[in-house]
């Protein structure tokens, strides 16, 4: 009896546990399964979000399948069917690239539309492609693959307005690649009809639009393949334009966290969300979702760098964790590990030369006695991705040199009470150089 009641709370304490976002981390659906939705885009019907995207499990660029997932909190995730899979003697094959899927709903027709970018393998053709549905996940029945008024479409987003109609635009990198370009859909969203703006000579991609307060605000990256860039925003009063200058939306040596643009959430006036791909160009299906809120606190959007937060539908908020932090240099160095010093570390100082001999170890971690999240803080000089071994390899993408400080999340499983973390222990290769840890109380 007391067993049964004991337990019973224990699931209760589990099933209301707030979940939290870790940008950068593995993230898995509700079966334990790696979610895979790259390139993604988002819908909401009713109080339920799906998440469309390009399932790269099987790490190549040709299309295996769009995914679809739904979710009621934007943090747990549920895999459905495909929404969208390959169709023989079609320009969307498996020898063909399917990528940025984003599906709208059609009011007046009562169809769900998918677009994506739909291109031949050496991304030649330059189309978009469109698919419709009568249900959120489908399955999509295949409609054409087109290039919009005849000219070229690669990396494009799609943005529903918020008029009557629901009128809605492609949003395309065109005329390879060098201007960007918003035409209006047709009433059934199956073609494009006019094109209302042009920034020349502007080379972004991968847009999204959010609308707040009246305002149009167009996200995107640059073009440089699958390696991040600075992102930016521009404003307008009008989707037609005239468009502002670019802005940042995070310190642009950190090339938007190691990330680029996939789509921009709003959840009301004061919360939105910033959705990018950490892509992993060796090791597609291991490329890496990174999502923040959005701050417009100093006028244009700024990303919150928060290493691991939480969502609150309801309110309207978000929480970012705080944590505890230990700076490296305070840990015990061993082998050639040592000091290194720039304004851009915290304390002015990181631990370098770790891996090949060199290891640090950070004494009296305060653990909670169940695995809690981690972030390594971290830069290297140059630009190799790195590997630190902590009690599970953790991936480091490159921070390109120049005191660039990222960092890296890790699952650890820590004892109640004090713990010693060693870094880079009996590991062959060099591991980052390693600024401090936050060590987070969320699991
Ligand atoms: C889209 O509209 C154009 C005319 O603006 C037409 O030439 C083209 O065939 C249409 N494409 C599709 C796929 O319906
Ligand atoms: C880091 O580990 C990954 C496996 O996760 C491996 O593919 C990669 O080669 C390693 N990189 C280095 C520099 O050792």
């Amino acid at each position: 009896m007391g067993l049964t009641i004991c337990l019973s709370f224990l699931l209760a304490l589990a099933l209301t546990r707030a979940a939290v976002i870790v940008p950068g981390a593995t993230w898995t659906d509700t079966s334990g399964n790696v979610i895979q939705a790259h390139g993604g885009g988002f819908l909401k019907v009713d109080s339920t979000y799906y998440w469309f995207g390009e399932d790269k499990a099987h790490n190549s660029g040709l299309f295996r399948a769009v995914s679809c997932y739904s979710s009621t909190d934007m943090t747990t995730w549920t895999r459905h069917n495909d929404a969208l899979t390959p169709v023989a003697s079609t320009t969307i094959s498996t020898s063909d690239i399917v990528e940025r899927p984003k599906v709208i709903f059609n009011r007046a027709t009562a169809e769900y539309v998918m677009w994506f970018h739909s291109d031949s393998s050496n991304y030649g053709a330059a189309q978009v492609g469109v698919a419709t549905s009568r249900t959120p996940c489908g399955p999509y029945t295949f409609k054409s693959s087109f290039r919009p008024l005849g000219a070229e479409s690669r990396d494009m987003g799609i943005y529903q307005d918020d008029d009557a109609a629901g009128t809605s635009y492609l949003l395309y990198a065109s005329d390879n690649n060098q201007n960007f370009k918003v035409s209006r859909l047709d009433a059934n969203y199956y073609n494009v009809t006019t094109q209302i703006a042009v920034i020349p000579g502007s080379t972004l991609e991968s847009p999204g639009i959010i609308k707040r307060n009246g305002v149009y605000h167009l996200f995107a990256s640059h073009t440089t393949g699958w390696n991040p860039n600075p992102n930016k925003v521009l404003t307008a009063n009008s989707l037609s334009g005239p468009w502002s200058s670019e802005s940042d939306i995070a310190p642009p040596a950190t090339r938007t966290y190691f990330s680029q643009n996939t789509y921009n959430m709003l959840i009301n006036s004061n919360l939105a969300i910033y959705m990018g791909d950490r892509w992993r160009p060796a090791l597609l299906g291991s490329s890496r979702y990174v999502w923040y809120p959005l701050s417009w606190s100093s006028g244009r959007p700024q990303i919150v760098p928060a290493d691991v937060w939480t969502l609150n539908l309801e309110a309207g908020t978000y929480t970012a964790a705080t944590g505890t932090t230990y700076e490296a240099e305070n840990g015990v160095l061993s082998g050639p590990a040592r000091s290194l010093s720039s304004s851009s570390f915290s304390g002015g100082v990181a631990i370098g030369y770790l891996g090949n001999g060199g290891s640090l170890t950070i004494n009296n971690v305060q653990g909670i006695g169940a695995a809690q999240w981690v972030s390594l803080y971290y830069a290297n000089g140059d630009s190799t991705w790195r590997n630190t071994t902590v009690s599970v390899l953790v991936d480091q993408p490159n921070t390109g040199g120049g005191g660039v400080v990222l960092s890296v999340p890790v699952k650890l499983t820590l004892r109640s009470g004090t713990n010693s973390i060693t870094f880079s222990a009996n590991q062959a290769n060099y591991a980052a150089d390693l600024d401090k840890i936050i060590v987070y109380t969320a699991t």
